[in-house]
């Protein structure tokens, strides 16, 4: 009997062992994110715990039941002891949220002046005194916009920020915050590396993934609200009945969060799918087909957002196909829309197939003709720069010339040509160093930011999209750090003003840690990341100097695509003489399309910066650079200076085992060690083929290749 007993309690104590262990695994697998709710260090609790009692969310609605549920688990968690819910202010510290509407206490203070301001999906945060206790109030116009302030105050929480006296007014910037998902009807993803896509299409409607609320969740907590769920390289299939059932089941998870959904319409669905002969944008029945087809599709998902749509690009179909203009197309599915207050998101990424030209021109070449002609519910998405998604490239030259339509940047938070999921970048130094660019469009200080953000022109809709890094993995985005790009994504998105700096300090005590010291370095990394991958891939303005197709790795050598400008060949034009592509007007002259004071500048190989130097100029490999060095020294001390980054770096992120929890700590520490393999052998392959060219010895400090051109030219992947 004792036995019988004692091995039942030991059975128990197993069981909860296991469990605990499981549920550690669990929380430390990266699934959370960066809303984890664990208790907060004890410095903070003491005040956090008298500041924050109960929560008050009056009111019922799927979006009030969601904000309810967040603070009472957030608050919960981090401040380690049970913060109930209550209906009215029964103490001090209570946390009172929603709007005049849902809630007669914030009907009653009566901050109609404050709300006005806020818009749609603002938020003011106030500390007062609702009868006679201390509360903090989050109050919006919108049950949404309440929710985006519970989770700006929980940030303030999770980021040990004080919240006595509050008093916090917000709405963003940007109206279009969204997420482009190059997910197929099949599973995959393209340019995805972090699983399959996470929308589970044979299994919907009926089955929802709770994944579909936990990325509906994340995304409301760093506001954003479009979700492009197909890639733009679209099959029409999305646009059935079938699909349509399965797309409003995915709408349902995400209304209560304030993200809707944008689909890719494939230019030719009324051909494939309605049986029509033609595509023909001014063809009478193909206005009708498109316009029956967003009836169809507002009567599934009544908030649909749009269309997103990738035409006479890259073998997509698109209006020039019946010789009509890019406006023609565009504004034909934006009549469609427009009794539905739907947009058209059209995209810039347009290159043609001509000999001798300079596919950086392109984009501009085909639409800056059409500026002023989109309607009104035509956004024009315009990617950062003017190749594509580069690991450095100026701002796109649309962005200044285009004062008449409303333009919305297109970033790429997947790493296609950033060393996919494998390699520890933070994106924001790169995204800022955009929204920073001056277009000079209305003299000095029109930078990117004011253009797309509507204030330069008075511009009525904004937006800007990111193609998604997220994927079936359990932490979502195949390496811990990449977690951040997204975050920042969605901050930048809501303040195109944020420091990177800001932003992945906020990042890093919300995932990793509160350890100042710790965090510091962190940080550290983080923003130093983007400069040191830009020195072991393409230092000094080069790009698209990897291998073809899936664009991991180096492969200057490669000539061998069908068309010339998808080989690196083409863009790095390496001879004899020197290095770089000529943009100028003895060579392209594309850089005419920026405004003249850019374009001087550029131009000018005195004042042109050194970052941009091969992207528009074709430089001797004996020509002087600020440092005094040759080009060619420069240039093979910038790879060198890549590689040492990521040694130095690997040590530092060992120093920090036992601050950072094990289960993350190691799979970071693996990643780099992937990404410090891929560095030398981006230097390596580099340094080895320009030499062939450059016919200079490496200099000083430089290490020596391991292997041979020819050996790395041999090396191929299993992509
Ligand atoms: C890049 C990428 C493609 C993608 C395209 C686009 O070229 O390699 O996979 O389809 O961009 O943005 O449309």
């Amino acid at each position: 009997m004792r036995l019988a007993k004692y091995r039942s309690l030991v059975a128990c104590l197993a069981i909860a062992m296991l469990f605990a262990a499981a549920s550690e695994a669990q929380g430390e697998d990266g699934h959370r994110l960066w809303r984890r709710y664990d208790q907060l260090p004890a410095q903070a609790l003491t005040r956090y715990r008298i500041q924050v009692s109960e929560i008050v969310v009056l009111g019922k609605s799927a979006t009030l039941d969601v904000l309810r549920a967040e603070l009472v688990d957030a608050c919960s968690g981090l401040l380690g002891s049970p913060v109930p819910s209550a209906d009215e202010v029964n103490r001090d510290g209570a946390v009172v949220a929603g709007t005049p509407l849902s809630s007669p206490l914030i009907k009653s203070l009566h901050w109609e002046a404050q709300l006005a301001a806020l818009g749609p999906e603002g938020f003011y945060i106030h500390s007062v005194r609702l009868s006679t206790h201390r509360a903090i109030v989050i109050a919006a116009n919108s049950e949404l916009g309440a929710l985006y302030g519970a989770f700006h105050f929980l940030r303030l929480m999770q980021t040990l920020q004080p919240i006595d006296k509050l008093d916090v007014s917000q709405k963003p910037r940007l109206q279009l915050r969204m997420l482009d998902h190059w997910d197929n009807l099949d599973g995959s993803v393209e340019r995805g590396y972090a699983g399959r896509s996470l929308w589970n299409w044979s299994a919907l409607p009926e089955a929802i993934d709770p994944r579909l609320r936990d990325y509906a969740r994340a995304n409301a907590s760093i506001g954003i609200n479009g979700s492009l769920l197909n890639n733009v390289n679209a099959n029409a299939q999305i646009l059935t009945a079938d699909y349509l059932r399965k797309v409003a089941a995915i709408a349902d998870v995400f209304r209560p969060y304030g993200v809707r959904i944008f689909l890719s319409a494939r230019f030719s669905a009324p051909m494939e799918l309605g049986g029509l002969m033609t595509a023909d944008p001014l063809d009478p029945e193909v206005g009708t087909w498109w316009k029956n087809k967003a009836d169809e599709i507002y009567k599934a998902v009544p908030d649909f957002g749009g269309f997103v749509v990738k035409a006479n690009s890259e073998g997509q179909p698109g209006p020039r196909t019946y010789n009509r203009s890019h406006v023609d197309g565009a504004n034909m599915l934006a009549a469609a829309l427009a009794p539905h207050n739907g947009v058209v998101v059209w995209r810039a990424f347009v290159y043609d197939v001509k000999p001798d030209y300079d596919r950086a021109g392109a984009a501009y070449e085909n639409l800056q003709p059409f500026d002023g002609k989109f309607a009104a519910n035509v956004l024009l998405q315009v990617k950062n720069g003017p190749i594509d998604f580069q690991p450095r490239e100026p701002f796109h030259p649309l962005f200044g010339a285009m004062p008449k339509t409303q333009l919305m940047p297109e970033f790429q938070i997947t790493q296609e040509y950033l060393g996919f999921s494998n390699h520890l970048i933070f994106l924001a130094s790169m995204w800022r160093e955009v929204f920073d660019a001056d277009t000079y469009a209305k003299g000095p200080g029109s930078t990117v930011a004011k253009v797309v953000d509507g204030s330069l022109y008075s511009q009525h809709l904004t937006g800007i999209a990111g193609v998604a890094n997220t994927g079936s993995d359990r932490n979502w985005t195949g390496h811990h750090f990449l977690q951040a790009n997204w975050y920042a994504f969605g901050r930048l998105a809501w303040n195109p003003d944020l420091t990177s700096r800001q932003v992945a300090e906020e990042w890093i005590k919300m995932t990793f840690t509160h350890d100042p010291k710790a965090t510091a370095m962190i940080a550290r990394i983080m923003l130093e990341s983007h400069e040191a991958l830009v020195d072991y891939m393409t230092p000094l303005g080069l790009h698209h100097i990897m291998w073809g197709g899936h664009h991991y790795g180096p492969a200057p050598w490669w000539d061998t695509e069908p068309r010339a400008d998808w080989n690196p060949v083409y863009y790095h034009r390496a001879d004899e003489k020197g290095l770089g592509f000529d943009r100028t007007a003895t060579g392209s002259n594309t850089l005419s399309q920026y405004q003249p004071p850019v374009r001087d500048h550029f131009a000018n190989l005195t004042t042109c910066p050194e970052a941009f130097l091969l992207w528009f100029h074709h430089v001797p490999w004996d020509y002087r650079m600020r440092s005094g060095r040759i080009l060619w020294d420069e240039l093979a001390l910038h790879y060198q200076r890549g590689v040492d980054w990521v040694t130095a770096t690997r040590k530092e992120w060992d120093a920090l085992a036992g601050v950072i929890d094990p289960e993350r700590h190691a799979e970071v520490a693996k990643k780099l060690a992937i990404q410090e393999r891929d560095a030398i052998w981006w230097r390596d392959a580099v340094l080895l083929y320009f030499q062939s060219f450059s016919k200079r010895p490496l200099p000083e400090g430089v290490e020596k290749p391991a292997h041979t051109l020819e050996e790395y030219k041999a090396k191929s992947l299993a992509w």
